[in-house]
């Protein structure tokens, strides 16, 4: 029997020997060069943590809130297509799963179960990406701003990943895409995205909706300054886990930037290469207030199931708490931006 998994990143090779290969490469490659993949996470390991001793930790209390919505930690999972290749109860399992670690799960547009589906499933806080999550119970609006166009993932291309026909398809029947031979994922994205897509939708949207509406996708001061000016409740740095746009920066680099755009008017998340409880404790000391989790979610669940998305976040939480006790935080807001130390600060 393989010796279980003592670390997130260790779930990858359990998920790589569960999944046939055009299924894993689809969920863990990124766009071209994977520059920015290999960043996203090698941004982590380049900042360092500056902890304070002799403070009594043997309380830690790691619990937040995100619009009001109290978690037990602020680890949330990331909105990721398709989770019935990983497992055929896919969304459900990881929505269940969720619910049991007390945390927020944003549920994908390309899901495998519908809104309704997933919302039947478990009583979790849920965020989804479009109207329909009004009616089902979802609590905010999760508006993807990085996908005009699908970005250029070579391993789908290689492969001619393509999607089978799954149990339910929320806006994809693949079937119905005619891939020419090749991967039907850009014929998917082409009859699925907007490339018209523009500040003033996000206007509009407001208008028809009572839900909170995130912007995820935001990697600079101008777009952030932008979002807050257009009434978004909060943004979500992210680049898309690499597979938009190569050279797109490392996301934990533009958090400040990002930060320091919307004085704490509205809350700040980051996801991308989140695999160690000191990268959540990294990405809070740069102001962000929740991080998002999105291939190890993934792996956890080809790899285990539910249980195995249990494991991922209870890892992860773990982590992160050990963390806060070696770095002399009690609770969140004791974690301040005198805790790192980045390649751009000079002591
Ligand atoms: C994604 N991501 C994504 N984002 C989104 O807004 N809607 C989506 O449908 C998807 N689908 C998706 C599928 C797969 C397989 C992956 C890996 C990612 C991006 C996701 O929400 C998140 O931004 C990244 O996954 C975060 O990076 P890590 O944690 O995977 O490094």
């Amino acid at each position: 029997m393989a010796s279980e998994p003592v670390n997130v990143s260790e779930f990858e090779a359990l998920a790589k020997k569960a999944l046939p290969k055009m299924y894993f490469d689809f969920y863990a490659g990124g766009a071209e060069d994977e520059y920015t993949l290999k960043d996203n996470e090698e941004a982590y390991q380049r900042i360092t943590i500056r902890p304070r001793v002799l403070v009594d930790v043997s309380r830690i209390d790691t619990s937040t809130s995100i619009l009001g919505y109290p978690i037990s930690s602020p680890i949330m999972v990331a909105p990721s297509a398709l989770h019935q290749l990983a497992n055929p109860e896919g969304e459900l399992a990881t929505a269940r799963a969720s619910a049991a670690s007390n945390t927020i799960m944003i549920l994908s547009f390309s899901s495998s179960y519908n809104v309704e589906e997933v919302a039947a499933s478990c009583d979790a806080v849920r965020f989804f990406q479009l109207y329909r999550a009004e009616r089902s119970g979802y609590k905010a609006i999760v508006l993807t701003v990085d996908c005009p166009r699908l970005g250029r993932r070579e391993a789908d291309i290689r492969n001619r990943m393509i999607v089978p026909k799954l149990k339910n398809v929320e806006g994809f029947v693949s079937n119905d895409v005619d891939a020419g031979g090749g991967s039907n994922l850009e014929a998917y994205a082409n009859s699925t995205f907007d490339p018209t897509l523009s500040w003033k939708d996000v206007a509009w949207l407001k208008s028809i909706t009572s839900l909170p509406i995130l912007l995820k996708g935001i990697l600079t001061h101008e777009d952030a300054l932008k979002a807050v000016e257009v009434g978004a409740a909060g943004v979500i740095v992210s680049n898309h886990g690499a597979r938009q746009l190569d050279y797109s920066p490392a996301t934990i680099t533009v958090v400040e930037e990002v930060v320091r755009a919307v004085k704490g008017k509205i809350p700040v998340i980051v996801d991308g290469g989140v695999r160690r409880g000191t990268d959540v404790f990294k990405a809070l000391a740069l102001g962000a207030q929740a991080v998002l989790v999105g291939r190890p979610i993934i792996y956890g669940l080809a790899a285990k199931g539910e249980q195995g998305v249990k494991q991922v976040i209870q890892m992860l939480k773990d982590e992160f708490e050990l963390t806060m006790a070696l770095a002399g935080c009690t609770s969140l807001k004791d974690i301040t931006r005198s805790h790192v130390r980045t390649d751009r600060d000079r002591f």
